[in-house]
C-alpha cells in the first residue's frame, strides 16, 4: 500500500496521510543553514554543524519518534477548538491533510472545521535562516476569529551538551524580545558571538519564550496552556528552557485568505561589536535588522522561493533522461540527484537515524559521495576534495572522519581503515573526468592540517597508493587495518568487553588479516592513478601504477579466488572469510561486486562465475544481501559484523550501498537485463507500492533493507544519508544508461535491458549540452555514433570545436 504519490511535474512527493509508518522527512537548506523537516512538522535546524551549532532541539529515543519541531497551532477563538495543520503535535482529526516534499522545501497543509492552513517551509539561497510561510483561509460561510501560535524550542547550541548537562544548562538560557522579534542568546554573554532570532510578519497579540509558561506544568507540545487559553504569557526566559512562540490574532471574512511569514535565523556579530551600546549586555542588532526587515516582506519571500526553484532547475538540468522506465526517470531526474546533494551537504551527520551529535564527515564516505554530485556542483566538489586531502596523514593514511566546522581530523576515531586512502584517488579521478580541471593536482595541500607540510594534491594521491603498497600481507593482498569499506569486519579487534568500540579497539598488530575487497579497490585506484598520471605527462608514474594494478589483479585472481567466487578476506589466523570452507559467511557481496566492477576476472570467466554465485546465493526480491549464511553467533575474530542479529546491517542485511557494485559488474559483463533488474529491486520509487513493507520514504534510498534472515525481510532502515545515493546514481547514469565522462570526451555506452527500444537524454558536460538519442537495432550493446550528422568510430564523443554549446548525438545500439 501507499501513503501518497509522486507529482513528477512539480518534482514533489505528496504524502496524503500523516501516519506514515515512520517519519518521512525532507531537508531544507543547501549551503550552510540546514533543517530536517518531517511531514508532520517535526525536526530541527542547525548552522553548518549539527552538533556544534544546533539552533533547535531534537529529542532522541522519543515516542512518538517524531515529536518537537516547527509547529503552528490554529485556534478558533469562538469555540476554543485548537489543532495543528501538520497533524502533530495535537493529532487532532483533520478533514484534509497533505505534505508536499519538494526540492529544498515542503508544504504542509491541513484543514479542520472549514479553516485551512498551509505552511511552506524553505531556506533562501545565501541566507542563514528558514522561512515558514503560512497561508490561512476561511472556507466557511461565516467570518472567523482565530489565533495562530508558532513554536520552536531552542537548543543551547552544543547539541550533545544540551542533551546531557542539565545541572548547568537549566541555568544558562537567555533571550531578548525587541520590536516583537524573539532573540535567543544563551552564552552570548560570554564566548559565543552568534544568536538566533525568530520573527513574524504580523503585529503580535503576545509571545512566549519560557517553555513552562507556554506549555504549562505537566503538559507537552500537544496541549500548550497558552494555546488552550488563547492567550500568550509574554514570558521572558531566564534559565530553564527557552522557546519562541508568537501569537497572532486575525479575523477572516468568508473565503478570505491571509499570509503570515515566520522567520527563524542564525546571526553572527564580530567579537568587538557584540553589544549595543558597547559595555551593555544587549545584542547589537545593526546587521541583523535589515535581514529581518527583508523577509517580513512577502514579495521578498516569493522572490527567494523562485530563486530556489531556479537553483534546482540548474542542478537537475545537468542530467535528464526519458527512458521507458518511469522509476528510473524519476530517480535520475529528480530524487536520486536530490539525495546526492543531501549526502554532499550532510554527509552522515543528521537524519532520523543519525542524531547529528555523532559523526563528522567520513573520509571514505565523502570521497564516494563525489561520484553523485560532482557534475552538479563542481566548484564545491573541488573544495571538498581539498578539505579531505588536508586531513590526510603524511603516511598516506587518513583520519576516518573530520569535523565540518573545524575541518580537522577527528582524533577520537583516528585512522587505519586501510581502504580510506584509495577513495581519494577515485574521488579526484571523478572530479577530473567531469571538469578537466587538472590545476587541482598542483594545489598545495597540507597533511594533517599542519601548516608547512604542503605538497601538491598529486603527491597526496601518490602517498595514498604508497600507503597500501607499504601494507601488503602474507598473500600479497592489502592488510585490512581496523576495517575496510565494511566497517564491521574488524579482524584485528578481538573485543571481549561490553561497550568497547569496534571502530577504535585493536588487540592485534594487524600484520596478518588481509582484505580481498581492498585488493579489488586497489586495482581500480592504481589504474585510475595510472590514467591520471598519463594525462599530465608523467609517463613513468603511469607505467608504474599500471604495473601495480596488473600485479594486484593477478593476486586477487589467485590468492583471492575460492573456486566459484572471490574470497572476502583472510582473518588474523590466516584463514579465509567468505569461502566454502566457512560454516557461516561463505560468500560476501563486496568482493564479487567490486572485482567485476574493476574488471577483474572478466577475461578468464571468474567475474561471471562470481556474479552467478551472487545471483544464486545472495539475491532476494528486495535486493542483494551482504553475505550468507548469516552469522548466528558472535565471532570474536570477525568483530561487529557478527553482533547484529541475522538479516540486519552488515550481518546479511541488504546493504544498498554495495548492490550497485554488482549492478555495474553486470554492465561490465554486458548484461543489461540483470543490471536493471537489480537496480529495480532496491529502487525506492519502484518499491513505493509496498510502502507498508518498506516503511521508509519511497523517494530516497535507505542504507539498509532487512535481509531474508530477518523476520521483517524487506523493511528499510537508515534512509537518506548513505553512500547508496551516490553509487546508485552513478550506476544508473554512467553505467546502465552509459553516459560517462572521460578525460577525452563523453562516452556513450549504454547497457540497457534488451526490451528497451531506446531512450533520450540531455547531459551538460563541460559547458556543452549533449542531446542524446539512443535507438536499439539489435540485442547487443555495440554502439554506432552519429555526432551532429556525422558518423564517428568508437563510443567516445570528442569535445566539440570551441564555441559550440550544443551537440546532437545519435547512438544506435545492437
Ligand atoms: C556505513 C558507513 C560506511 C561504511 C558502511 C559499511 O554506511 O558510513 O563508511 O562503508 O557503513 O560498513
Ligand atoms: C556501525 C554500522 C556501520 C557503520 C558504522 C559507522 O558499525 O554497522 O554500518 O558504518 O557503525 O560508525
Amino acid at each position: 500500500m501507499k501513503y501518497g504519490y509522486f507529482d513528477d511535474k512539480a518534482r514533489e512527493y505528496v504524502i496524503t496521510r500523516p501516519d506514515t509508518p515512520l517519519p518521512w522527512i525532507n531537508y531544507i537548506g543547501c549551503q550552510g543553514y540546514f533543517g530536517i523537516l518531517s511531514a508532520t512538522g517535526g525536526g530541527y535546524s542547525y548552522y553548518r554543524d549539527a552538533r556544534l551549532r544546533r539552533l533547535t532541539r531534537g529529542r532522541y529515543n522519543n515516542v512518538p519518534a517524531d515529536f518537537g519541531g516547527r509547529y503552528v497551532y490554529v485556534r478558533d477563538n469562538e469555540s476554543g477548538d485548537y489543532w495543528s495543520p501538520s497533524w502533530m503535535p495535537t493529532q487532532s482529526d483533520l478533514d484534509d491533510y497533505s505534505c508536499r516534499h519538494g526540492m529544498g522545501y515542503s508544504v504542509i497543509s491541513g484543514k479542520r472545521g472549514g479553516i485551512r492552513a498551509a505552511t511552506r517551509y524553505f531556506v533562501p539561497l545565501d541566507e542563514t535562516l528558514e522561512i515558514w510561510q503560512t497561508t490561512i483561509t476561511n472556507e466557511r460561510l461565516t467570518p472567523v476569529d482565530i489565533s495562530l501560535f508558532s513554536s520552536v524550542e531552542f537548543c543551547l547550541w552544543e547539541a550533545n551538551d544540551d542533551a546531557t548537562n542539565y545541572q548547568r544548562n537549566l541555568s544558562t538560557g537567555q533571550v531578548e524580545v525587541e520590536d516583537e522579534v524573539i532573540y535567543h542568546k544563551t552564552e552570548y554573554r560570554e564566548r559565543r558571538n552568534h544568536f538566533a532570532w525568530f520573527a513574524c510578519s504580523e503585529p503580535l497579540a503576545g509571545f512566549d519564550t519560557q517553555r513552562e509558561s507556554f506549555l504549562g506544568p505537566w503538559r507537552g507540545w500537544n496541549k500548550p496552556v497558552a494555546v488552550e487559553d488563547g492567550k500568550s504569557r509574554n514570558s521572558i526566559a531566564h534559565g530553564w528552557s527557552p522557546i519562541g512562540s508568537h501569537h497572532v490574532r486575525l479575523t477572516l471574512a468568508p473565503g478570505e485568505s491571509r499570509q503570515i511569514v515566520y522567520v527563524l535565523g542564525y546571526h553572527e556579530n564580530p567579537n568587538e561589536q557584540k553589544f549595543d551600546p558597547p559595555g551593555s549586555q544587549t545584542i547589537n542588532k545593526a546587521t541583523v535588522k535589515p535581514v529581518i526587515a527583508k523577509y517580513r516582506d512577502i514579495d521578498n519571500v516569493e522572490a527567494a522561493f523562485a530563486a530556489l526553484g531556479k537553483h534546482w532547475d540548474e542542478l537537475l538540468g545537468v542530467y535528464q533522461v526519458a527512458s521507458p522506465d518511469e522509476h528510473a526517470n524519476r530517480m535520475v531526474n529528480i530524487w536520486n540527484a536530490y539525495q546526492c546533494m543531501a549526502t554532499f551537504n550532510m554527509s552522515r551527520s543528521a537524519s532520523s537515524f543519525e542524531t547529528g551529535i555523532g559523526r563528522g564527515l567520513g573520509f571514505r564516505d565523502s570521497n564516494q559521495d563525489l561520484l553523485g554530485f560532482v557534475h552538479m556542483v563542481p566548484s564545491r566538489a573541488r573544495e571538498r576534495i581539498l578539505d579531505l586531502a588536508a586531513t590526510q596523514l603524511s603516511s598516506g593514511g587518513a583520519y576516518h572522519q573530520y569535523q565540518p566546522l573545524t575541518k580537522k581530523g577527528n582524533n577520537d576515531i583516528g585512522g587505519d581503515f586501510n581502504d580510506d586512502p584509495h577513495w581519494l584517488i577515485i574521488g579526484v579521478a571523478a572530479y577530473l573526468k567531469e571538469t578537466g580541471d587538472f590545476s587541482i593536482l598542483d594545489e598545495p595541500v597540507v597533511f594533517d592540517n599542519q601548516p608547512g607540510s604542503e605538497a601538491p594534491l598529486y603527491e597526496h594521491l601518490r602517498r595514498s597508493l604508497q600507503y597500501a603498497l607499504d601494507r601488503l600481507g602474507p598473500h600479497g593482498l592489502p592488510l585490512i587495518g581496523r576495517a575496510d569499506w565494511n566497517d564491521c569486519l574488524n579482524l584485528n579487534c578481538f573485543s571481549d568487553t561490553p561497550g568497547q568500540s569496534f571502530q577504535t579497539t585493536t588487540s592485534k598488530d594487524g600484520k596478518v588479516a588481509e582484505s580481498v575487497f581492498i585488493g579489488a579497490l586497489m586495482v581500480l585506484s592504481a589504474r585510475e592513478l595510472s590514467a591520471l598520471a598519463s594525462q599530465v605527462g608523467k609517463a613513468d608514474d603511469a607505467a608504474f601504477y599500471a604495473d601495480v594494478a596488473r600485479k594486484m589483479d593477478e593476486t586477487v585472481r589467485t590468492a583471492g579466488w575460492d573456486g566459484e567466487w572471490f574470497v572476502r578476506a583472510y582473518d588474523d589466523f590466516g584463514r579465509k572469510i567468505g569461502s566454502k570452507e566457512n560454516e557461516e559467511g561463505k560468500i560476501y557481496i563486496e568482493s564479487q561486486g567490486f572485482a567485476a566492477l574493476a574488471g577483474i576476472g572478466v577475461d578468464d570467466g571468474k567475474a561471471r562465475s562470481a556474479l552467478d554465485a551472487v545471483r544464486k546465493h545472495l539475491a532476494t526480491p528486495h535486493g542483494i544481501v551482504l553475505q550468507q549464511p548469516a552469522y548466528s553467533r558472535y565471532y570474536i575474530e570477525y568483530g561487529e559484523i557478527s553482533t547484529y542479529p541475522p538479516g540486519y546491517k552488515e550481518n546479511a542485511g541488504i546493504f544498498c550501498h554495495n548492490n550497485p557494485w554488482v549492478i555495474i559488474g553486470e554492465v561490465v559483463l554486458g548484461n543489461g537485463d540483470a543490471a536493471f533488474d537489480y537496480y529495480s529491486r532496491i529502487c525506492p520509487s519502484a518499491r513505493e507500492a509496498i510502502s507498508d513493507v518498506h516503511r521508509l520514504e519511497p523517494y530516497v534510498y535507505a542504507q539498509m533493507i532487512a535481509g531474508r534472515d530477518a523476520p521483517t525481510h524487506g523493511e528499510a532502515k537508515n534512509s537518506w544519508l548513505t553512500g547508496t545515493a551516490a553509487w546508485n546514481y552513478y550506476a544508473i547514469t554512467q553505467w546502465i544508461l552509459g553516459i560517462r565522462p572521460e578525460y577525452t570526451g563523453l562516452r556513450i555506452a549504454p547497457v540497457v535491458p534488451e526490451r528497451w527500444p531506446g531512450f533520450t537524454a540531455r547531459r551538460v558536460f563541460r559547458g556543452v549540452a549533449y542531446d542524446i538519442t539512443v535507438t536499439r537495432a539489435g540485442a547487443g550493446n555495440t554502439v554506432a555514433l552519429v555526432i551532429d550528422g556525422k558518423a564517428i568510430d568508437g563510443d567516445l564523443v570528442p569535445p566539440p570545436a570551441k564555441g559550440v554549446a550544443a551537440v546532437k548525438v545519435e547512438a544506435v545500439i545492437g
